[in-house]
């Protein structure tokens, strides 16, 4: 009797193990809801990763945009972490590219033109003189179709666009993917890709604006801290943010971040604030890690690993007051962009990294924001 009661204790307690396993298993979820229609009357859907350490992300077909992203604190409190709005209103009227998925050249292109094989392509100029991040209505402007993804570890949704060929002035039909999918670590991994018919230039980035104190918090964010222990050169630029298409070594100067710094100590020193594109010194290609954010009140931190030549390290210079989620109000420095991605200008700087895809190529990206605490 007594070996009976033993075995059916045995029995009783493996079922509640597997059950909180499952349990947790099944704590991922990808779901959706209606976020409204843009002017022209399109369908918006929202997407809502979530997993069981208290991530949560959103993320909208129109821009293939993240609408927010929710991570714990050190005591385990939960918070957006991302500058953004409470409705598709607001996303379709002009804004500073928050959580924007951006393409089909991210940062900017000297006087809206390049040549290439022997023709010279005008694009819009959409900022001062120059050509920024794809034009009037470039790829975060747009509805993409989206598919959710469900794996063993981890779920996502993916997201295509097809750019007609000569859509905001660049050449070739292009069909591009961008798959958000979200880790049982805390990690939001970006996967690009991109095919064309013609050779185009192509150059994708993600523009969250993060602020790890919490968006609504009402601080700025000159006291994260912040390392980027490979981004040993810089691209100083003009009056009109191109790239004068030297690389200078940071050392020495307010621009180096090769060791952890509060962005604010030197910020002064910098012209205008932080808006530049930072060089990685890579020994091999693949996913590296570009930089190390943290905000020490909160706990919270982000490490960003990427697979391209470098990053655009921008401190929402721009930003004067704009009204986003929960009435919060962006000022100046509100929060940050860490924007993996290609060389601004590269196709007027033949010395700068390729960034022309060719028929047959596949352009592939992948980057990763790793969120974690610490005490
Ligand atoms: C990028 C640019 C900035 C600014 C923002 C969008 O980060 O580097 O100059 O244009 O996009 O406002």
């Amino acid at each position: 009797m007594k070996r009976m009661s033993m075995l059916l204790l045995f029995v009783a307690c493996g079922l509640c193990a597997f059950g909180a396993l499952a349990r947790e298993e099944t704590f991922f979820t990808v779901t959706s809801e209606p976020f409204g229609k843009t002017p022209q009357g399109e369908d918006v859907e929202q997407y809502i990763l979530t997993n069981h350490k208290g991530m949560t992300v959103k993320i909208m077909t129109y821009g293939a945009t993240v609408t927010s992203i929710q991570v714990p604190d050190k005591k385990g409190e939960s918070a957006d972490v991302t500058l953004g709005f409470d409705s598709l209103a607001k996303y379709a009227e002009p804004h500073p590219y928050f959580g924007v998925t951006v393409g089909r050249y991210a940062n900017r292109i000297a006087n809206g033109k390049f040549s290439l094989n022997a023709r010279t392509y005008r694009l819009a100029v959409n900022n001062g003189p120059n050509h920024l991040h794809g034009g009037l209505k470039g790829f975060d402007k747009v509805v993409w179709k989206a598919e959710p993804q469900h794996f063993q570890h981890n779920v996502g949704v993916k997201f295509t666009y097809f750019s007609r060929d000569g859509e905001e002035g660049y050449p070739g039909n292009m069909t591009v993917s961008v798959a958000y999918i979200l880790s049982e670590d805390n990690e939001l991994t970006i996967d690009y890709a991109a095919t064309t018919d013609k050779a185009t230039p192509v150059n994708l980035t993600h523009h969250t604006y993060f602020n790890l104190a919490g968006a609504a918090s009402g601080k700025t964010i000159l006291d994260h801290q912040l390392r980027m222990p490979a981004a040993t050169r810089y691209l100083p630029v003009d009056k009109g943010l191109i790239p004068t298409g030297e690389l200078k070594d940071v050392a020495g100067t307010p621009m180096d971040f090769r060791s952890r710094f509060k962005i604010g100590e030197r910020i002064g020193s910098v012209e205008g604030g932080y808006d530049h594109y930072y060089v990685l010194n890579r020994k091999k290609p693949g996913l590296m890690l570009a930089a190390d954010l943290y905000e020490p009140e909160s706990g919270r931190g982000l490490l960003l690993y990427t697979t391209e030549p470098g990053l655009q390290f921008y401190t929402g210079n721009f930003l004067d007051g704009v009204v986003g989620r929960d009435g919060a109000t962006y000022q100046k420095n509100a929060g940050l962009c860490l924007e993996p991605t290609h060389y601004p200008d590269s196709p007027n700087k033949p010395e700068f990294p390729n960034t022309i895809l060719q028929p047959g190529q596949i352009y592939i990206q992948k980057s990763m924001f790793k969120f974690y605490v610490k005490k």
